[in-house]
């Protein structure tokens, strides 16, 4: 990462805009071999790798800092409190959100849709009252709909996708109807890539008066993020895709909206007082905090976005964005193999298929090549349904990829060709 100010890279430079070598340097898992071969770790859609800087402060924070937050006047309380708020101003940087308290720390993206499900869902949506979702979701913008359907009696409505995975912008707007009271879209597909245009698809709900949560889950690692532009009503994403923790997350939700939901967890720190007749709760954030939080990992994540914004996040979107056009142009040269999502907006995942070949199976031979992907249904099936296939392989890039990285898949793809020829 040179210190040097550099002019904005274009949108697919040829080479990377920061120094690639230092910046591989500070992972150093990915100098391992695997199987006697480098590693060449391309499921970065599932978990991103983790810097050294980010390691060095969860350990320095359990060497130096750690201790309950928001409970005591102790040294070691009170560091640990300033380490964790600290962070959550990060968060707030990060997303570009008005104030501090409309960031909500959770588990990852999956806990945080769940919070807006019980939080406004359960409160405010009832029985005929209907939700739009996409055909893109990953399940977990799915199921906690599908639970409050069952629970309230509310419907889900879909928005259908073409054969590149494009949603159809025409179909969303005619699921609108009276009763519509809720859309949960994601940003980027997880499973094919597609970025869908969120900004424009809140613009029309809000037309209509709907709110809308936008699950970035995908988006976050690769797009910077603007909560005030979108104008989004619930923005979430996870540590782990972004080069920090599992097992840590954040939800940004409008104030205003955040203020009148219930809260998701009851217990310590998330009140104002308690007897056994009422409990009034705390203010933001801390009503959707309660219990013990995940302290390091809120650290962790502080450390991530630093190291992020020391990248930055427009040179990291123009890099990935060449290593998928590299992957894709040469895929294109390998017959039988198809790409599924060939969306013209798309981020760092090349979903495909090798004909006669179980994705299983190619998988498992790029393993063997040192090459990591994953293959199933990618918590997507309803994606796997519309393209009528059982599973597909999916390589998902990070800035730290490089174009020979990009050789070894296709090399190891032509590997497995071979094999079932
Ligand atoms: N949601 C993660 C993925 O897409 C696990 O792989």
């Amino acid at each position: 990462m040179s210190a040097v100010p550099r002019p904005a890279p274009s949108c697919t430079p040829d080479v990377p805009p920061f120094d690639l070598a230092r910046i591989r340097s500070d992972f150093p898992i990915l100098g391992i071999e695997v199987n006697g071969k480098p590693l060449a770790y391309l499921d970065n859609a599932a978990s991103a790798q983790m810097p050294t800087p980010v390691i060095d402060r969860i350990v320095s924070y359990q060497r130096r800092e750690h201790a309950n937050i928001h409970r005591a006047v102790h040294y070691l309380s009170e560091t640990a409190t300033a380490a964790y708020e600290g962070a959550r101003a990060k968060v707030q940087g990060f997303l570009n959100a008005k104030e501090e308290r409309e960031i909500i720390y959770t588990s990852g993206t999956t806990e945080a849709i769940n919070l807006v499900m019980y939080g406004y869902g359960r409160k405010f949506l009832g029985d005929g009252d209907e939700i739009i979702v996409s055909q893109l979701e990953h399940h977990s913008n799915i199921v906690p709909w599908q639970m409050l359907c069952g629970e309230k009696g509310c419907r889900l409505r879909v928005i259908p996708c073409d054969d590149r995975g494009v949603l159809d912008l025409d179909a969303y707007e005619k699921l609108f109807n009276e009763r519509t009271r809720f859309v949960a879209i994601t940003h980027v597909s997880n499973a094919l890539g597609t970025v869908n245009p969120v900004r424009a698809m809140i613009a029309a709900a809000h037309a209509r008066g709907v709110p809308v949560l936008v699950d970035g889950a995908q988006a976050a690692p690769h797009i910077a993020v603007d909560v005030q532009e979108l104008d989004c009503d619930f923005y979430c994403f996870s540590a782990h895709k972004l080069c920090g923790p599992t097992g840590m997350g954040a939800l940004y939700g409008k104030a205003a909206m955040l203020e009148k939901m219930a809260p998701f967890k009851g217990g310590g720190d998330m009140i104002l007082s308690v007897t056994f007749e009422k409990t009034t709760y705390a203010p933001l954030p801390a009503k959707f905090e309660a219990g013990t939080p995940h302290i390091a990992g809120a650290v962790a994540l502080g450390a991530t976005l630093d190291y992020l914004a020391r990248v930055g996040m427009h040179d990291i979107a123009a890099w990935e964005h060449s290593l998928l056009e590299y992957a894709t142009r040469q895929f294109e040269t390998l017959e039988g193999v198809r790409i599924i999502g060939t969306a013209p907006e798309k981020a760092a995942v090349l979903s495909f298929e090798v004909k006669g070949v179980h994705p299983h199976d190619v998988g498992t031979i790029l393993n063997e090549e040192g090459v990591a992907v994953r293959t199933g249904h990618h918590c997507a099936q309803p994606v796997m349904q519309r393209f009528r296939v059982p599973a597909t392989v999916r390589a998902s890039f990070a800035f730290y990829n490089t174009m020979a990285e990009v050789d070894q898949l296709v090399a190891g793809i032509r590997r497995v060709q071979q094999m079932f020829a």
